[in-house]
């Protein structure tokens, strides 16, 4: 391998001196003035991008997977040969999927020391919710409504990662999605546009840091632009039909609120939208993304998405498919190896125009430069940083934090809850319950199996109780990504006469139920909702015995649970909570942490509610005429309202909401208030949350929209003033034309700690 020190490869790749077998470069750019002078990215990236070939250019638009064992040889023949020999001829401009500096090395030292203009590729990897140690899944940070906590989780996520060789991660996830049965749920922040925009901002801020050239700091992508999380029936990679409205008012908002935190990266996603592929769709990638919206990062496909163009009956071939893609503003090719095979062609043919490839080639550049990888393509591939970072406590301690967060208290009557330290015995049951890897939930490649701490674990550093287990039914199926989660546990109940043996005995019966970890996650979609296998059977038998039950659930989306919320005295939502699953878990049943979570999602009462969410529209019928007939809005058989609605959310003390007011200072600026008392024992936080209702609008509003919230921490008898500002943001609307406006006329305001909140006021806007 030709060795080049850095300086000058870095000199080298700016085109400022020029290096073996590069072109001679003219002499206005290798002068001396402008050697020294200090050129701002756009400059460096113009400068090289003159020097670069047609193919070069679309090579910086091809990514690949990583195609062999890095550590290994590199192969002779098929397909990973063809990529070995991309990548050293300058036509790979990123690979996915190679993580480790050793192996993050091996790539780059390829990219920078053996092709003609040693452009370094930039590393992507799914780092979703942390990287090696794993933070709960990002539903459940969302759960948690602290946006400092999940910004600061994702700091965490990056720095890892970054310590691994990774620079580039395929998150946050922001789709709005309003249909549990959508495996994906669990990767993004639930059915709220205003919730998910924050939470959007913050994680972005997270991964990027206020300088993405440090090496703690990796470059965000949001996805997936857009429209993915309204599949129809909830069924993956499924058809997308929305109307304008909903895509300007709800499905845009986190997008937009990415773009504001400073992405770098959009991906587009495998659905078609309106019956156009969105890896397709000029109006969304070129009109909205990089035209309104002033986009200046890049877009990179899904997993072959350009390709399946073909399939979804919009391209007639390969070459067709890139085509349609490039010319629509999808800059870089994930695997479906088409512009590397087709681009330069399409280019030459006038099918494709130059100043495309140029302008997607310049964005990748870019955000090679702005993380620094010219002046270091090894700034991410130092063996000592591994070592040391990878792991450490402090990340963990932060893991921790975000999982106690995360938890929602869904139930609890006579405060069965917190758990007695002392004295009581509990008997604890499910196959969850033991296992050390479903709670580090779906994506999280790195995560080694078995590192999370189980609630078996957790609960046996409470030592002064007495403590027995069961699994009751085993869940050892399905725990691998790739095998069919749905038949898990379906007929083994050999094991559940020990646990109603247990429970017999028991004061207190915790039971740890729910989903594995590969359960929810891409893929992943269900037409039920219940607990999988023979779990519920399990559970109702348990509960002849004994009915203290504590219900804990681990599961990656809303699940049905009438039975439960009818029968069970106690309920905790536990999602899939990461490394420090069991611990946070413990800390919450036994009281060293007051939980505060609020849910992201409606939870239904039924599968055929699905979508269901809060901020629906009020339909020219909303509620029983007085004549008392059929006609309508309503279901016969299950009532139109949640199990538990977005927002909801106990804690074990009480808080009480009084004195709320509203002041109309403009037509662009509201101020309320309302105060807040911890009614209870015991000191809490309580997420205060502001709902607006536009009464009638020409474009109708739903009957409730999340506008504010407050996360508040308070002593028991204590009382805040809490404040908020309504601005012509939170008070307007996108019109059917894509017009932000706000109209005039009568509003409801709510205010409350979940989105049924019945404390109200009214105001008039002239
Ligand atoms: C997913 C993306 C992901 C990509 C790379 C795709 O299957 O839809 O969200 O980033 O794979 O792993």
């Amino acid at each position: 391998m030709r060795k080049i020190s850095l300086i000058i490869l870095a000199y080298c790749v700016t085109g400022f001196i020029s290096c073996k077998n590069s072109t001679t470069y003219n002499s206005e750019e290798t002068s001396s003035a402008f050697l020294t002078s200090v050129l701002d990215i756009d400059q460096k990236v113009a400068t090289l991008l003159k020097q670069m070939t047609l193919e070069e250019k679309i090579g910086q638009m091809n990514q690949y997977n990583g195609f062999w064992d890095i550590t290994g040889p590199a192969p002779s023949s098929g397909d990973a040969a063809k990529k070995y020999e991309h990548l050293r001829k300058g036509y790979v401009g990123s690979m996915l999927n190679v993580r480790g500096v050793e192996n993050v090395r091996k790539v780059q030292q390829i990219a920078v020391e053996e092709t003609r203009l040693g452009i370094p590729l930039i590393i992507g990897f799914d780092v979703i919710h942390g990287y090696e140690t794993i933070s709960p899944i990002p539903l459940a940070e969302s759960a948690s409504w602290d946006l400092e906590a999940i910004k600061k989780s994702a700091q965490v996520a990056a720095e890892e990662a970054a310590a691994a060789g990774i620079n580039w991660t395929f998150a946050p996830m922001v789709d709005i999605s309003r249909d549990a049965r959508w495996g994906r749920v669990m990767e993004g922040a639930g059915e709220d546009p205003y919730l998910g925009s924050k939470i959007a901002f913050a994680r972005v801020q997270g991964f990027q840091g206020s300088d993405l050239s440090q090496h703690t700091t990796i470059a965000a992508c949001a996805k997936h632009f857009a429209g993915y999380g309204f599949a129809e029936s909830g069924r993956e990679y499924n058809t997308v039909d929305v109307g304008t409205s909903t895509l300007n008012n709800i499905i845009f908002p986190p997008f937009q609120a990415t773009i504001d935190a400073g992405v770098r990266t959009f991906m587009n996603s495998f659905n078609e939208l309106n019956g156009i592929p969105v890896t397709g769709n000029k109006y969304l990638q070129r009109d909205i993304l990089k035209g309104q919206w002033e986009f200046d990062g890049f877009v990179v496909s899904d997993w072959g998405s350009i390709e399946e163009m073909v399939f979804h009956g919009h391209a007639k071939d390969g070459k067709h498919a890139a085509e349609i893609a490039a010319n629509a503003g999808s800059d870089m090719d994930m695997e479906s190896y088409l512009y590397v095979t087709e681009l330069a062609n399409l280019v030459r043919e006038g099918s494709v125009k130059e100043a495309y490839i140029d302008d997607a080639a310049r964005r990748i550049l870019r955000v090679k430069f702005e993380l620094g990888l010219f002046e270091d393509p090894y700034k991410y591939c130092d063996r000592q940083r591994e070592k040391e970072v990878i792991g450490q406590q402090a990340f963990h301690d932060a893991a921790l934090d975000m999982a106690k967060k995360s938890i929602v208290l869904l139930k609890n009557d006579n405060q069965l809850l917190p758990l007695k330290k002392q004295g009581q015995k509990i008997a604890l049951i499910g196959a969850l319950a033991s296992d050390k890897t479903s709670p580090l939930g779906n994506w999280r490649i790195a995560a080694k199996d078995n590192t999370a701490v189980s609630v078996l674990e957790g609960m046996q550093a409470y030592k002064d109780n007495q403590l027995t287990y069961a699994k009751g039914a085993d869940l050892s199926l399905g725990k691998t990504k790739f095998t069919a989660e749905l038949n898990i546990n379906t007929t083994d109940r050999s094991e559940f006469p020990q646990a109603i043996a247990l429970a017999k005995t028991a004061d207190v019966v915790v039971m740890v139920l729910g989903e594995v970890g590969y359960q929810s996650g891409e893929a992943r979609s269900r037409t039920t909702l219940g607990l999988p296998g023979v779990q519920q059977e399990l559970l109702e038998a348990v509960f002849k015995v004994n009915k203290n039950i504590v219900l804990v659930l681990n599961n990656g989306r809303p699940l049905v649970l009438n039975w439960h919320q009818e029968h069970l005295p106690a309920i905790v939502e536990a999602w899939q909570l990461g490394t420090q699953s069991g611990n946070a878990i413990a800390q919450v049943l036994y009281g060293d942490y007051n939980p505060s979570g609020k849910l992201p999602m409606s939870f239904p009462r039924a599968v055929g509610q699905v979508p269901i969410y809060y901020n629906y529209k009020n339909t020219g019928r909303p509620s029983i005429p007085a004549s008392n007939t059929v006609f309508w809005s309503h279901f016969q058989d299950v009532e139109n309202t949640p199990l538990y609605p977005f927002g909801y959310g106990l804690s074990y003390t009480t808080f009480e909401y009084s004195a709320l007011k509203a002041k109309v200072v403009s037509n662009k600026k509201v101020e309320v208030s309302v105060m807040l008392t911890n009614s209870g024992k015991l000191t809490g936080k309580e997420v205060v949350q502001l709902y607006i209702r536009d009464h009638f609008a020409s474009v109708t509003r739903p009957v409730r929209e999340l506008k504010g919230f407050e996360l508040v921490r308070l002593e028991p008898n204590q009382s805040q003033r809490i404040v908020f500002t309504l601005t012509e943001k939170e008070l307007g609307f996108y019109d059917n034309q894509g017009n932000f406006i706000v109209e005039p006329g009568d509003y409801s305001i709510f205010i409350g700690g979940d989105s049924n909140a019945n404390l109200h006021t009214k105001i008039t806007l002239k």
